[in-house]
């Protein structure tokens, strides 16, 4: 991104910085824009052809609308990149209808910007106490008379962007020594020592005394804001980041937070639409904004596709979270979602890119299989289920990147690995391995080179 960035650059710029991508790369021909997928069907017959239906998109997310214009294309494979963060969930509540009548609006985090020069003088609560809904909160407060409720019925432990107001968050989660304060799958050499040996009180000190900082730094005590579980509950599908001025607000009453709660139901109290919560409160509302996250769907694909793509309960079952198992001629990025996501989708894209040049085996269907159910168990047990659908290696995600770039046979250089010890992810130490790859690719014959 331009040095003249700041270290955390607003949406605005993200954007920018996408478009002025797409331009020095020259990608504007290779995107399709302003087009829903609508579907995605495979003939085995034809030889694992798939079959892309699609229709002009006009950013309407009324389904009701009816499908106009349909084109179908065919391709050889398919890679599904639609986000783990694009579906919107608003869960359902109770006395809802007479609510509405009364005036009163359920709407989800994503479609608050369309009524922001709308809030003053409303009555808000939100739902959730994840990333959106602390964001939302402290916008709406910003322009609303009234205070804002958040209705949560989870406290999490949130990180500061400054640990302490000293260390820059990206020490502890952007480093190998961070992540390895979690402990892994199967735990390797010095982090066996940190969690099993002899280094595990030292590990167990150092999450403590995180713990008590951000505490006392975010007077969560005071506050009554002290999550029930210890700090290395954080990593679930996402992990927050404190929202700027969110605790200062609530600290302030300009946000009110109702821990351990839901609501019970919408209803309407001498005229007026209300929400009732579980723990007695009756709270005046103009708007319930549901910061409750996102689905995991590929409407798309035919139901017959999705059970071959998933389990039971609707998780994924992707080998290194990218090769479905027993669907051919397919993959998906961005099912592995981490803390920096930049990379390791770029990294999961070379590995899908090695798949199809011919340049590396995976293991049988079975084994890969049995990894992919033995990660899911693990996973669940340590989130509690909140893993978006298999879709989140949250925070494992130098692991994981290892993992892509030893099948790729690629390596990072010794002092790289060394440094990202201690001092955050440098992305540019993994620019080199894309030209590694294209040559070997290259002198094998299995690509031509170099690709333009
Ligand atoms: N500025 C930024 O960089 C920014 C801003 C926004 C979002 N994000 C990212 O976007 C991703 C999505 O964040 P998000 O905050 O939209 O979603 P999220 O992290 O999935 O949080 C969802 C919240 O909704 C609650 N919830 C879910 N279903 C509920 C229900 N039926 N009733 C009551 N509460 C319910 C969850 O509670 P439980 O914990 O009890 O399940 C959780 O508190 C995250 O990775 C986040 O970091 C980033």
């Amino acid at each position: 991104m331009p040095d003249s960035y700041p270290e955390w650059p607003s949406g605005e710029q993200v954007h920018q910085y996408l478009d002025e991508y797409v331009k020095h790369f020259g990608l504007d021909a290779l995107l399709q824009l302003n087009t829903e997928v609508v579907s995605i069907e495979l003939d085995e017959v034809a030889g694992n052809i798939w079959t892309i239906g699609t229709r002009q998109s006009d950013n309407n997310k009324d389904s009701s609308m009816p499908i106009l214009a349909t084109q179908s294309e065919t391709f050889d494979h398919v890679v599904i990149a639609n986000g783990i963060f694009s579906d919107p969930y608003v869960p359902t509540f109770p006395g809802l209808e007479e609510f509405q009548q009364a005036g009163g609006q359920v709407l989800h985090t994503t479609d608050v910007h369309q009524l922001l020069g709308d809030a003053t003088g409303k009555h808000f609560v939100i739902v959730g106490y994840g990333r959106s809904a602390c964001d939302v909160a402290c916008a709406l407060s910003d322009i609303s008379s009234n205070k804002v409720v958040v209705v949560a019925r989870e406290l999490i432990w949130k990180i500061p962007k400054w640990i302490g107001g000293l260390l820059n968050f990206k020490y502890l989660l952007l480093t190998r020594m961070g992540e390895a304060l979690f402990q892994y799958i199967h735990p390797h050499g010095f982090e066996q020592f940190l969690h099993n040996g002899l280094g595990k009180p030292l590990r167990d000190l150092m999450m403590s005394s995180l713990q008590a900082i951000i505490t006392c730094q975010l007077k969560l005590r005071k506050l009554g804001l002290l999550p029930d579980g210890p700090l290395e509950d954080i990593a679930r599908t996402t992990l927050s980041l404190v929202t700027d001025g969110f605790y200062e607000k609530v600290e302030m009453g300009a946000i009110e937070v109702h821990g351990g709660t839901h609501i019970v139901k919408l209803c309407v109290i001498d005229g007026k639409p209300s929400t009732l919560l579980s723990d007695g409160t009756i709270v005046p509302t103009d708007f319930v904004i549901c910061g409750t996250g996102f689905h995991q769907s590929v409407p798309f694909f035919s139901m017959n596709i999705i059970k071959q793509l998933t389990d039971d309960q609707g998780n994924f079952l992707l080998y290194r979270h990218i090769h479905p198992i027993n669907v051919p001629q397919l993959s998906f990025n961005g099912y592995n979602s981490s803390l920096f996501c930049p990379l390791s989708s770029e990294v999961a894209a070379l590995w899908i890119a090695n798949l199809l040049a011919g340049g590396m085996k995976l293991p049988s269907p079975n084994k890969q299989q049995l990894e992919v159910i033995e990660q899911l168990a693990w996973t669940e047990k340590r989130t509690k289920g909140k893993h978006a659908c298999g879709g989140s290696i949250i925070p494992f995600t130098f692991h994981y990147i290892d993992e892509l770039l030893k099948d790729m046979n690629l390596t990072l250089n010794a002092h790289t690995h060394i440094r990202e010890w201690l001092l955050p992810i440098n992305f540019g130490a993994y620019v080199g391995l894309i030209d590694e790859l294209m040559k070997r690719l290259a002198s094998e014959g299995k690509i031509t080179f170099p690709l333009c």
